[in-house]
């Protein structure tokens, strides 16, 4: 194992600017490049099936722009081409965050019926203001057509995350420019605008959210991944969501191992769940936050009629509401009990609040056998900044482990830290040595723990000044008042202490293996021998694929 500095990494920021990193509001929007010009794009939709066509809205400084689609995958292939493009400055709404930026069409193309299903990475190019080229990224997915698909593996993509996070225009589900003092958090964010600079492509070196540090002796947490955000022009949130920090990295591992895979947004989640009925798996990977109430019926169906399915995530949080045929997204989140209309004469069961809010009555453990708000922060700022890097391994016998030689009480994907930044849980309890969800913990019938790691939900503050506190103890209160009425010191010392687990369950005639971490997807960009066996395992199991010549 190669032994962690023991500095963080600079970015060449001052002390003032790393404090604006972490703290500041920064986002992209129409004009922030001034002299040097700008290109932007949008599609209509996040996802299309082949011959369909894809409508890019586009707004520039150049009057012309070329454009070039690649799709994303094992290997990169180019599958369109245009230049001499005709566009214009279009107005943007100032709350376009929430309203969508309204730009007429650009150009359009059709998907070609032998484009497979997959990522297409757009880059728009076009002359700025100077001279010089100016660039943008967009991208879209084209989902698979109906029928069966023997041998296939579906991949959901985590695409209400992404739209929770999108900094561009100046509001998402964290940090906005709404209300009276344009200081808060979007409760509605709109499909319709361009990713922020980061979500479709990265440089190799782009930190991810844990520390690759061995963080001294009170030592004040710094945030690698902001301070080069900031410091190169990214968008502040490109490390938590995005294809390029962590769809695109199993999408890719599993189709250069070999597998026929193919990816849907969360789009059609909600809207075409029989999607899910041609494959034997189905796998939801990285940071996967946001999701319907729909989206749960169309897993919970698709388990109990006989489908397998395989998370490989973190953080299965809130319940959205979906609006505007989709191109709307809802969740008032810590603000849900005093201005959803779900409280106020609506179905309060579709609450956007945190799945375990006990009026909505329906655990994220009931779908996926893990809830958020037992587990949360892990690696990084005052949580567990020098925690286990690898899930802490209980039942080594179990078939997701074969041929890993991993024994009990090692450590599964530490050298490539795939635990963190945000992992799922329960309450559980040790008996002879053995992790076993606790008879309240929610955890479905017959769930078995695989590994179990800690986590925090309070940023620990012995050593760190309170105005040096980033995550605070603002979502532990929260989960406090949310499961127990009140957000009181005795409540949030009954939730701080969280943990991460790796499970397994049957359900129906199905089944669902959950490895509940943000990051099992850096075990695959990293290449980890044991992270990417486990992996295997699962999806040839539920592939049907391990009965093969036997
Ligand atoms: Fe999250």
């Amino acid at each position: 194992m190669t032994r962690l500095p023991t500095e963080f990494p600079d970015f060449g920021l001052t002390p003032e600017q790393r404090r604006e990193a972490v703290r500041g509001h920064y986002y992209e929007w129409p004009g922030m490049d001034g002299s040097s010009g700008e290109i932007w794009c949008y599609s209509d939709r996040f996802s299309y099936r082949p011959g369909e066509t894809v409508v890019l809205h586009v707004s520039s400084t150049a009057p012309q722009f070329g454009i070039v689609v690649i799709r994303d995958g094992g290997s990169e292939t180019k599958v369109f081409e245009k230049t001499g493009l005709s566009a214009r400055w279009q107005e943007t709404p100032d709350q376009c965050s929430v309203e969508g930026c309204g730009w007429e069409a650009s150009f359009e193309f059709r998907i070609g019926n032998d484009w497979p299903s997959g990522a297409y990475r757009v880059t728009l190019s076009a002359e700025g203001r100077d001279g010089s080229p100016i660039h943008s990224h967009h991208l879209f997915l084209v989902a698979p057509l109906p029928g069966k698909k023997p041998g296939r593996l579906l991949q959901v993509a985590a695409t209400g995350t992404w739209l929770a996070y999108n900094t561009w225009g100046g509001s998402n589900h964290y940090q906005g420019i709404t209300g009276p003092n344009r200081d808060q958090y979007a409760t509605m964010v709109s499909t319709q605008r361009p990713w922020c600079r980061g979500f479709v492509v990265l440089p190799k070196e782009a930190p991810r959210v844990p520390l690759e540090v061995a963080v001294p002796p009170k030592t004040v947490p710094r945030y690698p991944h902001m301070e080069w955000a900031f410091a190169t022009g990214h968008s502040k949130k490109y490390a938590s969501s995005g294809w390029a920090s962590y769809d695109s990295h199993f999408f890719r591992f599993a189709e250069r191992a070999g597998y026929q895979i193919d990816i849907a947004s969360q789009h059609e989640l909600h809207f075409s769940p029989e999607i899910l009925d041609g494959y034997d798996c189905v796998a939801f990977v990285g940071h996967d936050e946001y999701w319907t109430w729909e989206m749960r019926d169309a897993v919970d169906n698709y388990v109990e009629r006989g489908g397998r399915a395989a998370r490989f995530a973190g953080n299965f949080m809130w319940q959205t509401r979906l609006e505007d045929e989709g191109r709307r997204q809802v969740c008032y989140k810590y603000r849900a009990r005093a201005e959803d209309p779900a409280y106020r004469g609506g179905d309060v069961t579709r609450a956007t609040n945190s799945w375990e809010a006990p009026e909505i009555g329906r655990p994220g453990s009931a779908t996926f056998g893990l809830n958020a708000t037992r587990g949360v922060y892990a690696g990084w700022g005052g949580c567990a900044p020098r925690g286990v890097r690898g899930f802490p391994v209980y039942r080594p016998e179990h078939w997701a482990f074969a041929g890993t030689g991993i024994y009990y009480g090692d450590l599964l994907g530490a050298d490539s830290h795939v635990y963190g930044y945000e992992v799922d849980g329960l309450d559980f309890e040790i008996r002879g040595g053995l992790p076993y969800p606790t008879a309240t913990s929610g955890a479905p019938d017959g769930l078995q723990v695989l590994a179990v790691g800690m986590a925090s939900q309070v940023e620990e503050s012995a050593d760190i000044p309170i105005e040096d506190q980033f995550l605070t103890d603002e979502d532990g209160r929260f989960t406090a008042e949310t499961l127990f009425g009140e957000a009181s010191d005795a409540n949030l010392d009954k939730v701080k202490r969280g943990d991460g687990m790796i499970v397994n369950f049957p359900r129906g005639k199905g089944e669902v293996f959950h490895a509940g971490s943000c990051e099992w997807v850096a075990g695959l960009l990293r290449q980890d021998a044991m992270v990417e066996r486990v992996t295997k395992n699962v999806l040839d199991r539920y592939l049907g694929r391990d009965k093969k010549g036997e």
